[in-house]
């Protein structure tokens, strides 16, 4: 097994931890000098550190703690191998703790997990220590990132003791990355991981990203597109794969592939015209495993395919994590070819993987973009559970069907996806957007953990008792062996990972919430902006209530009352195109004309969709009474004149909405200027002209939404700022 060290390189020095370009890449993990004051709250601290053990992830648990107090304190540790220690920082898991010569026992409060961590005081060999166990090398790590973010948030770890548990086991990140070096809705620069066909030569960047994902309790990254290229299977890039994962072993981040489920017949030989133009300069190398005619998952040949090449990249990377599948979708290939079922291809995977204690996980993304648009009864929200729900049960116990957290996609306001609820026999895992795909692609601010809190806390009343999504995902409700978060990230070269320095809350967010989804988002990013830039009360207030007021002020000059995102969606994705989701195949129809707007989803006499919640959701969205505003015309087709809960008609409430979110964007520049001289000129200066930009585009949108509504719906605007003068 190769071990090559790659541990990431922290770029700031101490005397430069407060420049832009520095804080950027250093994202949450500045560690930026503490005032004396605070300073001297630390100076107790051990000025040893003591590891129990020798694995990669524990001697980068141990040079994290020496960089984080150096920043920090000022202070340099010093190793120790040998008792006796002295007052130290003692980093190991329980069972080595144990080995020692302790006068007394040594137990956490409650019974610690894998990945979890206890951070406490004992007297060791007659020294007094800080403690840093978990039950792997891994919730080491994890508890000296914790230890760090609370010093550099100037917490008290004077007698501490803590036990953290994550709440599931699969936090994983999801990469868009194509071979090369394009990333699908990717916003901050090119990947971090290829270029031209290849494994980038330098690997610093995979490193850092792995320090950033462990600093935040992410245990897995996919590096590749979901729309993967089936190169990636090539003996040759597997080799070169090997690297990434070399990179991410210190960080305890697990490495997995997304693979095209047509690879048995396309990866060498003839099957090549299937490879996209993108990938072609990967040269096949004589694979493993000869070609097939037939991907059939239920042909042997397939079965053994699958088996041959998961042996052999668990022979260059004994700790691959599994694959990704995104199959039948959005164009491609998948089990339909062979009339087989989602089920039976996830299982052919999953069973090779098994013998090597990998995972699948199984994209839910499945519909028809070619829906016919002039059926009223057709409804893309109805797909994910129509094709999963039936095969309940059927999926091994090492396969995972990943399903987005709406059942559209990724847009600004969704329900959540009935299928969360239409799962019991079959592990299951949230995939949230971290990349702003459809929320302003980082060029407009718009933290998203709100909107992930309201979806995990969503309570889907499986047989009437309360059964939050959080909980379904976990695999709490119905006892599932694994299941979790998985977040689409898509960070890239940028200095600042995702194209903003602010946009990264949302990653640390992320991180945050599938380590622990009870933690509300004014915690979360109150944590972040200290780490991200400082502890200065006004910088905190007024970057915490930024981040806070963002995603409610794009929601509110984009997508009005759950229309969804109204944006060009067969473009970019970004600029306002409400005509573009009509007549079309591809079914994010809001339905709007001359009388009404909004899809009819109900039972009584639309697409049927609000069938496939449990009983009491369906209470809440059938009838029009329950139905909250911001997602009416999700649910409903309503003339515009119908009075929402609020008293507004729903023509009045898109004019006053966009009117007030512009508004409210072009507060967030003022706002944000009160803050010049107290964060450095560069993350000043960046930001506020994204803040100058923003503020731009929404008025572009709320002047082509109330056009648009205008047009449609003849009712000119009460106070005269659309067609017309002001009514009484
Ligand atoms: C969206 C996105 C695609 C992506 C797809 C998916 O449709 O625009 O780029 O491939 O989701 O999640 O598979």
């Amino acid at each position: 097994m190769v071990t090559a060290l790659i541990f990431a390189t922290p770029v700031s020095l101490r005397a430069s931890a407060d420049t832009g370009v520095a804080a950027d890449t250093e994202a949450w993990l500045r560690y930026a000098p503490l005032d004396a004051k605070t300073a001297k709250s630390y100076a107790q601290l051990p000025e040893k550190t003591v590891v129990l053990g020798d694995s990669v992830v524990l001697k980068a648990a141990q040079q994290e703690l020496i960089h984080g107090v150096e920043q920090m304190l000022g202070q340099t540790l010093t190793p120790r191998n040998q008792t006796p220690f002295g007052n130290a920082f003692v980093l190991g898991t329980l069972t080595e703790l144990h080995s020692l010569p302790l006068s007394h026992s040594l137990y956490p409060s409650r019974e610690l997990e894998a990945d979890g961590y206890w951070l406490t005081t004992a007297r060791i060999l007659n020294s007094e220590c800080l403690v840093i166990t978990a039950v792997n090398d891994r919730g080491v790590l994890y508890g000296v990132f914790a230890l760090l973010s609370k010093i550099a948030r100037g917490e008290s770890i004077a007698a501490i003791n803590e036990v953290q548990n994550p709440y599931a086991s699969i936090r994983w990140v999801n990469q868009w990355d194509n071979p090369d070096g394009r990333i699908e809705r990717g916003y901050g620069g090119r990947s971090i991981f290829f270029d031209e066909g290849k494994v980038r030569d330098d690997l610093t960047r995979a490193s850092q990203y792995a320090r950033l994902l462990a600093s935040i309790g992410i245990n897995g990254c996919t590096i590749n597109n979901v729309n993967a290229a089936p190169s990636v299977l090539e003996d040759s890039f597997i080799a070169q794969v090997r690297r990434i994962a070399d990179a991410f072993r210190p960080w305890g981040v697990q490495l997995s592939l997304s693979v095209d489920l047509s690879s048995p017949k396309v990866i060498t030989g003839a099957g090549n015209a299937h490879v996209e133009t993108a990938v072609s300069a990967v040269q096949p190398a004589r694979s493993a495993a000869a070609p097939l005619d037939t991907f059939d998952p239920l042909d042997p040949r397939v079965a053994e395919w699958w088996r041959k090449k998961a042996d052999e990249i668990y022979r260059q990377i004994p700790d691959f994590g599994g694959f990704v599948v995104k199959a039948d979708s959005e164009g491609r290939s998948g089990p339909s070819a062979y009339g087989r079922t989602h089920a039976d291809a996830a299982n052919v995977i999953a069973r090779a993987l098994k013998p090597h204690g990998g995972v699948v996980f199984y994209r839910a993304f499945v519909y028809n973009h070619h829906l016919d648009w002039h059926d009223l009864k057709n409804d893309r929200a109805k797909a994910a559970y129509d094709n999963f729900h039936p095969l309940d049960g059927a999926f091994d116990d090492n396969a995972i069907v990943q399903i987005k957290n709406g059942s559209i996609d990724f847009q600004v306001r969704e329900p959540v996806s009935p299928l969360f609820a239409g799962l019991r026999r079959t592990n299951e895992a949230i995939e949230l957007q971290i990349t702003q795909e459809y929320t302003g692609q980082q060029k407009h601010l718009c933290f998203l953990v709100p909107m992930w809190k309201e979806v995990l806390d969503f309570d889907m009343r499986v047989d009437g008792s309360s059964t939050p999504v959080k909980d379904l995902v976990s695999g709490r409700v119905f006892h599932r062996p694994v299941g979790g978060f998985v977040g689409v990230a898509n960070v890239g070269l940028d200095a600042n990972w995702l194209g903003s320095p602010m946009a990264m809350a949302n990653l640390y967010g992320f991180g945050r919430l599938a380590w622990n989804p009870n933690l509300s988002a004014e915690t979360i990013i109150d944590e972040w902006t200290r780490l991200a830039f400082g502890s200065d009360p006004l910088v905190v207030r007024t970057v915490t209530k930024l981040q806070l007021d963002s995603w409610p002020a794009y929601e509110s000059y984009t997508g009005p009352l759950g229309a969804g995102t109204l944006t060009n969606i067969t473009g970019n994705h970004y600029d306002p195109g409400p005509e573009s989701s009509e007549e079309n195949g591809w079914g994010q129809w809001h339905r709007a004309d001359h009388d009404g707007i909004g899809m009819d989803r109900t039972i009584a006499t639309g697409t049927g969709y609000i069938g496939q919640y449990p009983p009491a959701v369906q209470k809440l969205y059938e009838s029009l009474a329950n139905c909250p505003d911001n997602l009416l015309l999700f649910f409903h087709h309503v003339p515009y004149t119908y009075v929402l809960h609020s008293g507004k008609t729903v023509v009045q409430h898109v004019y006053d909405s966009h009117y007030e979110g512009a508004k409210r964007a072009a507060e967030f520049v003022t706002r944000w200027k009160t803050l010049e001289g107290h964060i450095d000129d560069e993350r000043y200066r960046d930001i506020l002209s994204r803040f100058e930009f923003q503020a731009g585009e929404a008025v572009k949108w709320r002047d082509t939404i109330c056009n648009w509504i205008y047009r449609l719906s003849s009712i000119p605007d009460k106070k005269g700022r659309v067609g017309g003068p002001p009514t009484a």
